[in-house]
């Protein structure tokens, strides 16, 4: 087993990683859990298991290592149960399992869905720690506590410091025990590394590949993997009560093609929801527009609009270069604009 210190020191030497002070800072903190983790536990027949290693709060800007930092804390663990998602995603199985439960006639439907997490982990690292919705807002305190008496390590990451989690929302005092208890629980703690990695990453570097082929699709497939890190997920985001489903995600990045998103029956509010989840999109085989594919070509303007807006990074395939892509049928003159804003966000600098 090796310590996170040799880890990232490893990974400096190999050249896959720049050394960072702020980076290296969170490393003991890290390392302090996995050390307390893999402790053999002293058992005995009237001893109290003991309470769990405080966990860790990772906050900090875009792009600093977060994401990074908290996988490589993940793999270390080897064999300790531990699970890593997206915190969104894993609020949406706890919301489903409670449905359930309540099917079933269970009363307090959050207690057996928080024994199920308790029975199957020791370790869980959310990544994105965000609190939006008041149905998520009002169950996080119990669900913590119940994890925390279970024994559960809670490790997440951030882009905000706990006291401005759920700012503004509704109810929002019925919320703040829940600050108090993560403050307790978990180490604060804030990357403040002055490099944004991600931005540095995409510097210079192409982000639009034309025509649609075998290269492409290689270069596509590169920068999915430098960008993601590892294994992806698909991310399925409520939008007024229907599901809209990006196929792969990790990290603020998702991965679709052009038919995923743009060849269904989506909407304006789909796209804005999309564009507010991410922070880079990975668009593949973008094909020629025209009076045949018309509903697609709407779709993609909007998609773009709603990318752009919300400044989203895009990088993406296409069968032609930005103003070749749509040039007969009704929709050209609108299409103008698109393709004027898919030259503008290849700019080194563009992007949240
Ligand atoms: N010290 C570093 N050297 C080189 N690349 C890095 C370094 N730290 C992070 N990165 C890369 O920068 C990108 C953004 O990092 P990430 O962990 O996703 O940031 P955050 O979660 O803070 O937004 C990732 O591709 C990551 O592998
Ligand atoms: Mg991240």
């Amino acid at each position: 087993m090796t310590d996170l210190i040799s880890i990232y020191d490893a990974r400096i030497a190999d050249g896959s990683l720049t050394r960072d002070d702020a980076q290296e800072a969170v490393l003991p903190h890290f390392e302090r859990i996995r050390a307390a983790l893999s402790a053999p536990v002293k058992r005995g027949l009237f001893r109290k298991p003991p309470p769990p290693p405080k966990g860790l709060y990772l906050w900090g800007g875009v792009g600093r290592g977060k994401s990074m930092l908290m996988d490589m804390f993940v793999d270390a663990l080897e064999d300790i149960p531990a699970r890593r998602v997206h915190f969104h995603a894993f609020m949406q199985e706890i919301h489903a399992g409670m449905h359930k439960a309540r099917q079933d006639g269970v009363e307090d439907a959050l207690a057996p869905v928080a024994q199920e997490v308790v029975k199957s982990v020791k370790l869980l690292a959310f990544d994105e720690m965000q609190i939006i919705d008041i149905t998520d807002a009002m169950i996080v305190g119990r669900l913590f506590d119940m994890l925390y008496e279970g024994g559960v390590v809670v490790v997440t990451t951030s882009n905000r410091h706990p006291d401005e989690l759920y700012k503004d929302g509704l109810n929002r005092q019925l919320f703040l025990p829940f600050i108090a208890r993560i403050k307790e629980q978990l180490q604060v703690w804030e990357l403040v590394s002055p490099t944004d990695y991600r931005q540095n990453r995409l510097e210079g570097a192409p982000v639009y590949f034309t025509p649609i082929g075998p290269e492409a699709r290689q270069s596509i497939r590169d920068v999915w993997t430098d960008l993601s890190g590892g294994t992806a997920e698909p991310l399925i985001l409520q939008v007024k009560g229907r599901s809209v489903e990006l196929p792969a995600f990790r990290n603020g990045v998702a991965r679709a093609t052009f038919y995923d998103l743009c060849g269904r029956m989506l909407g304006p509010a789909d796209y804005l929801a999309i564009a507010e989840e991410l922070k880079v999109l990975v668009l593949e085989d973008i094909p020629r527009l025209s009076r045949n594919n018309f509903n697609e070509a709407k779709r993609f303007v909007t998609l773009i609009d709603a990318l752009y807006e919300a400044k989203v990074r895009l990088i993406c395939s296409a069968a032609a270069e930005p103003e070749m892509l749509y040039v007969e049928g009704e929709g050209t003159f609108e299409f103008e604009r698109t393709a004027s804003r898919l030259r503008e966000m290849q700019a080194q600098d563009w992007g949240k």
